[in-house]
């Protein structure tokens, strides 16, 4: 079995955020981020324990992501979503958050562990790639007009 200890190294090693959030209510407050978590986001532990993660969404709260990931924190069930996100200076980044329930033996839903991973520059150049492609239809159509 894997030491505390041992289990702390690797979780801080990881290059994507983690953390740990349990049930309040309504909420799932933070209870445990790596460092990688604070990195990405800018914020400190200290900054953000025993707070729901919805602060990393500022006002953007309209994403169709979102209510995905509201239903299966609901339900009790994983989910994947890329959804924006705003680091403490307020900058953006795409945020593909999984999200995953842990049971404990009596088969109670005690933990949520979220990952967070920054998938800028992918959804940058699907942006692009969607940009060009308009584009090349535009063109087409302008060029089929003109072939008459
Ligand atoms: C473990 C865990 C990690 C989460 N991580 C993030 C996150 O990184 N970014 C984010 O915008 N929301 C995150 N959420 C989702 C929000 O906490 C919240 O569930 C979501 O905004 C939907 O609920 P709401 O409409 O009440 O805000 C996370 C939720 C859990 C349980």
């Amino acid at each position: 079995m894997i030491n505390a200890k041992l289990l702390q190294l690797v979780v801080n090693a990881s290059n994507d955020g983690i953390c740990v959030a349990e049930q309040e209510g309504d909420d799932n407050i933070l209870i445990y981020v790596n460092h990688a978590f604070e990195t990405l986001t800018g914020y400190k532990t200290d900054d953000i324990l025993y707070q729901d993660c919805r602060f990393l969404q500022k006002d953007d709260r309209d994403q169709p992501g979102l209510d995905v990931i509201r239903q299966a924190v609901k339900d009790g069930v994983p989910c994947r979503q890329v959804i924006r996100n705003y680091r403490k200076d307020g900058s953006l980044f795409w945020n593909e958050l999984s999200i995953t329930p842990v049971f404990n033996e009596a088969d109670q839903l005690t933990y949520y562990i979220g990952i967070q991973k920054d998938v800028t520059e992918q959804v940058a150049a699907q942006q692009k790639v969607q940009e060009l492609e308009a584009e090349i239809c535009r063109l087409r159509a302008q060029l089929a007009k003109q072939q008459g």
